[in-house]
């Protein structure tokens, strides 16, 4: 063989191998992302892994393609895949993998925002709780034990990730990477060491040599080559910090999330469609839904505090992975419209000309066969009819006209063709038969092992593994005490910095306190039954989710910071916040795992009818029911209850809380450039009534069912419930 046949079989080899890998780069310029040289504009949407079941992950990415979208968008949630230090879990709802090879079979793109803070409304904002304990940790700033972990954990899942050959460079899906969230307020507040952990973030995860793009979303000094993108309800003021960056656009908010004791927001498709098309007319080129489908906050990973269970945030696929009417197809023809001005869009800048006062004209042409134009008017109440290219055109108020050939309007963003969805909640299950074990109080001190004369910070007790913790001390009144003052009883006053306090007095039930997600803080005050001799007091203290966002929220205090004080005695207050308190982590029924096949059998269960029950009101109640035929979604009706949580099967269904919904419940009303087109719905209703009972967690028949209940609340009126949704006349 000579060195010409040498050399020619060594390319082939080489044209062989490229072929089998389909690699392609990705790079970008001042237009767009480029995968494998090409100029693309992609529509992303987020749907987080752990917010639905590996059963409906393809059906929600094979919905998401039928909407339009190129890429599919997930944070990492590292609490959830890091558990304890070194122990990891990439299993069913974290597999993370097989996340992202659904995402490559249905053919499309991965955004993977590593984060690995991710904000999200997830408890601790995805940091593990334990990482708090390491010695001298301080979260996201210059600090060694932080970023040593950090930097572990981002290695780890690039690691796995290349392993898998899931980057687009190896062949697979990801085109882009994420590093930090929304780290701009942060820095600005933090000074230098914000700037130094800002610049070692950027190094270390271009160092990790993916072959596709990282970006910093809110982070106007994002690093080069770490591209720095918009997130908002508008992002069309937004410019990338160096010309030759492209404009991307990573959480464009479809709707917003909920908390317990809160209304609904609603976003009109109309304004999101606006805002999307109104991005892409200034040159925008990648906008990425958040969310496309919100999903489930199952378990105990909601953050907040307060975030509720239900994370559905009014996206095109609702919680339960039906299609929301009329913003999916809405937006579905906006992809349609825009899709076909893209090689336009990407190879030339607009030119911008007036139409009008609030009328603009933005026209994209290249060479001189191509042109795409998109007629805006600004007005927020009134239509305007303008003259393009001698032709006239009625444009809503607030609206967008494409036309992809500068002379054919195909959408326009405030024209809905789409029905609206009837969502009906119909009951499959009426009733329950349920059976009941108070949760044991009495065993409440005996139990306790840690002790303490002050008061515990909730966190620092419970390292999150329960939402509960008792605080239970003794106070001994003299027999010369009078009960009753001036025909007033004793009162105690009880402060927690948050969730919620119940407060037990010699066993009996006092009262409650709530924080809300505006003001976490709480404060019992209310009569008790004391008398002479010891009196025993347990206050049990909840968390309601960790908090995901705020400046050092690493280090803000949860559970009863004190003063815990007695009034109305005869000798004046007494002031029990430094007598000796001891504590327990958890309930009786989670030590026994009474929410488990296994455990369901440790204490004795009573049948409970409305005429023998009991006025405790700490309760586990317990049923078994078979699942309901067919494949729509299923939901737990929780209405008649107060507040806990619920297990079927031993998953966790998440906590539950029928808090009414306060505050403004407004008709829909324009609130101007920095606001978008905003409803907020459901005053005067619980915020959450239904809870999403996946199909895959079910078996045929034998269900077990566990709820534990705080508040008292009525079982009885608990009912399964299948989510049905209607729209007629849809098209395709
Ligand atoms: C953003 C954040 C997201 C999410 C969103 C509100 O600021 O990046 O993670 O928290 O707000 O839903």
């Amino acid at each position: 063989m000579n060195i010409t046949s040498i050399s020619i079989l060594l390319l082939l080899v080489l044209f062989v191998l490229f072929l089998g890998c389909n690699c392609s780069n990705v790079s970008y310029d001042r237009k767009s992302l480029l995968i494998n040289g090409h100029r693309r504009i992609l529509i992303s949407g987020s749907i987080h892994y752990p917010r639905s079941t590996p059963q409906m992950w393809e059906d929600l990415i094979w919905k998401a393609k039928h909407g339009g979208l190129d890429v599919i968008d997930t944070y990492v949630f590292w609490d959830v895949h890091e558990p304890s230090p070194g122990n990891y879990n990439f299993e069913g709802r974290y597999d993370l993998v097989r996340f992202i090879k659904t995402v490559q079979k249905v053919g499309l793109y991965a955004n993977l925002r590593i984060g690995p803070y991710v904000c999200a409304e997830w408890n601790f904002g995805g940091i593990p709780v334990w990482l708090k304990y390491v010695p001298g940790i301080s979260f996201r700033t210059d600090n060694g034990p932080f970023k040593a972990a950090m930097q572990g954990f981002t290695q780890k899942i690039v690691q796995m990730m290349k392993s898998e050959k899931l980057f687009q460079s190896q062949g697979g899906p990801i085109i882009l990477s994420q590093i930090e969230n929304e780290y701009g307020p942060e820095r600005r507040a933090m000074g230098a060491a914000g700037h130094a952990y800002l610049n070692w973030a950027a190094n270390m995860a271009v160092g990790l040599g993916t072959g596709v793009p990282w970006v910093m979303c809110k982070e106007n000094d994002a690093p080069d080559p770490v591209i720095n993108s918009c997130n908002g309800f508008y992002c069309d003021n937004f410019s990338p910090n160096k010309p030759f960056k492209p404009s991307l656009w990573t959480e464009s908010w479809s709707g917003w999330f909920t908390d317990f004791g809160g209304p609904i927001p609603q976003r009109p498709v109309q304004d999101l469609a606006f805002a999307v098309a109104r991005f892409v007319q200034k040159g925008g080129s990648y906008v990425n839904y958040y969310m496309y489908h919100g999903g489930t906050n199952f378990g105990r990973s909601a953050g907040g505090p307060f975030i509720t269970t239900s994370y559905d945030y009014d996206a095109p696929i609702d919680e339960y992975g039906l299609i929301r009417q009329p913003k999916y197809n809405h937006l579905k023809d906006l992809h349609k419209a825009i899709k076909r001005c893209e090689h336009a869009l990407v190879s030339s800048d607009p030119t911008v000309t007036s139409l009008g006062t609030l009328q603009q004209a933005h026209v994209f042409s290249a060479g001189t066969a191509e042109c795409a134009a998109f007629l805006a008017n600004y007005h927020e109440q009134s239509a305007a009819t303008v003259i393009f290219n001698n032709r006239h055109y009625e444009l809503p108020p607030w609206s967008i006209s494409i036309l992809p050939d500068c002379r054919t309007s195909v959408f326009n963003t405030a024209k809905v063709r789409s029905q609206t969805s009837v969502v009906k909640m119909l009951t499959v299950n009426p009733r329950f038969s349920w059976e009941t074990y108070d949760e044991d109080l009495s065993s409440l001190d005996e139990s306790s092992r840690i002790t303490a004369a002050r008061l515990l910070e909730h966190l620092n007790v419970t390292r999150d593994t329960s939402d509960y913790l008792w605080y239970i001390t003794s106070v001994d009144i003299s027999s010369s005490e009078s009960f009753l003052r001036g025909g007033h009883k004793p009162s105690i006053n009880v402060q927690s910095a948050g969730h919620a306090v119940h407060v037990f007095v010699n066993g009996k039930f006092s009262g409650s306190a709530f924080g809300t997600r505006k003001q976490r803080s709480c404060t019992f005050n209310g009569p008790v039954n004391l008398h002479a001799g010891t009196n025993k007091i347990a206050l049990l203290s909840a968390t309601v989710g960790l908090p995901n966002v705020g400046r050092h929220y690493e280090t803000w205090e949860t559970g009863i910071t004190g003063p815990v004080l007695l009034h109305g005695l005869d000798h004046g207050p007494k002031d029990l916040t430094h007598n000796k308190w001891s504590y327990q982590v958890g309930l009786k029924g989670e030590a026994l795992n009474l929410v488990s096949f296994d455990g369901v059998s440790s204490v004795d269960w009573v049948q409970d009818s409305l005429a023998t029950r009991s006025r405790s009101q700490l309760k586990w109640h317990k049923a078994y029911f078979n699942a309901p035929e067919g494949n729509e979604p299923l939901a737990l009706d929780m209405e008649g209850m107060g507040k806990g949580q619920v297990w079927i099967n031993g998953q966790s269904i998440g906590r539950y809380w029928l808090a009414y919904a306060k505050g403004d419940c407004n008709s829909c009303s324009y609130s101007g450039t920095f606001k978008p087109v905003k409803c907020q719905l459901g005053c005067g209703q619980p915020t959450q009534r239904w809870y999403h009972v996946p199909r895959s967690w079910l078996k045929p028949t034998n269900n077990l069912i566990i709820v534990f209940e705080e508040l008292g609340g009525n079982p009885w009126k608990i009912s399964l419930v299948k989510r049905t949704v209607h729209t007629a006349g849809v098209r395709d």
